[in-house]
């Protein structure tokens, strides 16, 4: 039986370029600054981003806590939406390992924070508080349906961080979704923030890796903060190689994502028991709700799991689904298909 896996874009595999490629790569030992293709990698991703430099880490979550940990130290706040990954999905690793308290401010439906509402987070000179350092946006927005967050929008947020002598952290695990989505330049979104993290590992398709950009000397920090947690790695040239083919081919058709995306969450939304949240899909995430009571959220996901067709609970009964390379139109309407024969059946 085929598997529509459509739990998320980690699930991708390599592609047979990212393959080649990894199996030519000449390599160095990168904590020597000796591995060329990842050489080669940093500085394609900081010229798309438009930064100085840049620095390859294993995952998002250590670009996002090498990122915090960089910019503040012990005692100092981070303002973060409620619904954010780095606050919710990611061990709590800013506070546990770099003892840094976490402001939480309500991430509006499309994962915006409001500037009132920052502003209002914004610690005053005061012996009593702690000191605010960090506001970090998130952008696409996982939680809030995948939206993206605009340019002006970054900005804007950027322009008050600015008027208090705060740095913004943008988390970009999905910036070049949000580019492709808006239909503009990824350095529009990336331009007013101090840095940033992007994952090649998730809509890109590579099979590891995540890349920090920002400033030359926040880069140089930045390569101190990886050594401590231990994400200074060797011949990471196998890891960049894949990463130089997901920069090269892979962000132009992430199109391809959002229009299946799209499709589904039309297709969900016809099937009588079931509501797509938010009023559109901007992105390659959907999320929906069971609003039947006819079976309960586990027989729904189990139903579907024995008929091919994988996704999360994100919820008592919510769901997500994420379209990514290797799901085609005909997943799409397989899915919708299987949805609606597990939501008749008795
Ligand atoms: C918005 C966002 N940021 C960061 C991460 C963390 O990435 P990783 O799984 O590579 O640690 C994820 C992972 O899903 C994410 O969705």
């Amino acid at each position: 039986m085929k598997i529509i896996d459509l739990r998320s874009d980690t699930v991708t595999l390599p592609t047979p370029a990212m393959r080649e490629a990894i199996n030519a790569v000449d390599l160095g030992d990168d904590v020597y600054g000796e591995d060329p293709e990842t050489n080669l990698l940093q500085e394609m991703a900081a010229d798309m981003v438009g930064k100085e430099a840049a620095l390859l880490v294993p995952s998002g979550t250590m670009g996002n806590l090498a990122c915090v940990l960089t910019h503040c130290g012990r005692g100092e706040e981070v303002i973060l939406g409620h619904r954010s990954h780095t606050f919710l999905n990611e061990a709590g690793g800013i506070s546990a390992l770099g003892g840094i308290p976490i402001h939480t401010v309500p991430n509006q439906e499309d994962g915006a924070i409001l500037l009132e509402d920052i502003e209002a987070a914004i610690r005053a000179k005061n012996i009593h508080f702690p000191r605010t350092r960090l506001i970090c946006l998130e952008n696409t927005h996982n939680r809030c349906s995948g939206s993206p967050l605009s340019p002006e929008y970054t900005d804007s947020v950027a322009a008050l961080a600015g008027r208090h002598g705060i740095k913004v952290h943008l988390d970009g695990a999905r910036v070049f979704n949000a580019a492709v989505a808006l239909g503009v330049d990824v350095k529009e979104l990336t331009r007013s923030v101090d840095s940033l993290i992007f994952c090649l590992s998730k809509g890109l398709a590579a099979p590891i890796g995540s890349v920090i950009c920002g400033t030359r000397e926040f880069i140089s920090e930045a390569l101190r903060t990886r050594k401590l947690l231990g994400g200074g790695m060797r011949q990471t040239g196998i890891i960049a190689a894949a990463g130089v083919v997901a920069l090269r081919e892979m962000v132009s058709r992430l199109k391809e994502d959002h229009d299946n995306a799209r499709n589904l969450a039309e297709g969900i939304a016809r099937i009588p028991g079931l509501s797509v949240e938010g009023q559109w899909v901007k992105t390659n995430i959907v999320y929906f709700y069971l609003v039947s009571e006819r079976l309960t959220a586990d027989e729904f996901i189990t139903r579907a799991a024995a008929r091919g067709v994988r996704f999360l609970p994100t919820g008592p009964s919510r769901f997500r689904m994420v379209t990514h390379y290797g799901i085609v139109p005909e997943d799409i309407a397989e899915t919708i298909e299987i949805l609606s024969r597990v939501m008749k059946e008795k």
